[in-house]
């Protein structure tokens, strides 16, 4: 049985459960703790070795996962859209793999969703490129072609129509602040997602963020060429995509 650690950091909590590989599934209960506030890499730091520490059966030796929203590019974070600013620059792996006393490996929250769906879930088995989307605060984005990600994609800071940071006029975080009931959300979403679809003409679309529970209220509204399903993994895709990137990752 292949085991490895993934932990998603996200603005109201952070939370951590060991992850079957082969099942794509927590191995074990998963565990919360509510994200410190300012939520800078050092406090965050020392929540992860909590919920680490919350596991002592883990195997020392298995990699962790963790998923941040924003860039990362060889472990160290380019950007901060929607979080401290004290993240831009910051060597993740160097630092937490110090802090946890064990390998770390950390990954864009929307690429490690991608990651998941693809292996797991509503992706699983899809030839070509899909492209995962989730809306949340922001929109984030994963671009999966053949199973393999390209990391960073950050469709959700393109222009369009008019609209120079897409994810601050079409994210879930939008639809509630203005009160966009599911039809005028759903407006703005087919404009987002038909430029998407003639920029890279996917095979399909995988919708996720916490949304996507309610997907049949608002995905069949979205007027695309392109198949579009709901994400599968829910609240799990986080976990365990970080984790198979960990173990992607382990050196
Ligand atoms: C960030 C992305 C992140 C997305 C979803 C965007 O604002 O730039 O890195 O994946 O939000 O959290």
């Amino acid at each position: 049985m292949t085991h490895s650690f993934g932990i998603d950091f996200g603005g109201s909590g952070i939370k951590g459960a060991p992850v079957d590989l082969e099942k794509g599934d927590f191995a074990a209960d998963r565990v919360r703790i509510k994200t410190p506030q300012p939520a800078t890499p050092e406090a965050v730091a020392e929540v992860f070795a909590e919920l680490v520490a919350r596991f002592p059966q883990q195997d020392r030796d298995d990699a962790v996962g963790v998923t941040v929203p924003a860039v990362v590019r060889n472990g160290v974070v380019l950007s901060a859209a929607n979080i401290d600013k004290s993240w831009i620059d910051f060597d993740a792996d160097g630092l937490f793999t110090r802090a946890l006393d064990r390998e770390v490996h950390v990954v864009n929250d929307a690429d490690a969703a991608g990651l998941a769906e693809v292996r797991y879930g509503a992706a699983a088995g899809q030839q070509g490129l899909v492209i995962v989307t989730t809306l949340g605060t922001g929109i984030g984005s994963a671009l999966v072609m053949d199973g393999r990600l390209v990391p960073n994609s950050e469709l959700g800071h393109l222009e369009v129509d008019g609209h120079p940071d897409v994810e601050q006029w079409a994210a879930s975080s939008v639809r509630t602040r203005e009160d966009l009931s599911y039809p005028e959300w759903a407006e703005r979403l087919t404009v987002y997602y038909r430029t998407l679809e003639r920029l890279f003409s996917p095979e399909l679309f995988v919708v996720g963020g916490g949304v996507s529970k309610d997907g049949d209220q608002f995905l069949p509204l979205i007027d695309v060429k392109t198949p579009m399903v709901a994400a599968q993994l829910r609240n799990r895709a986080g976990i365990v995509g970080a984790a198979l990137w960990a173990e992607e990752t382990e050196r």
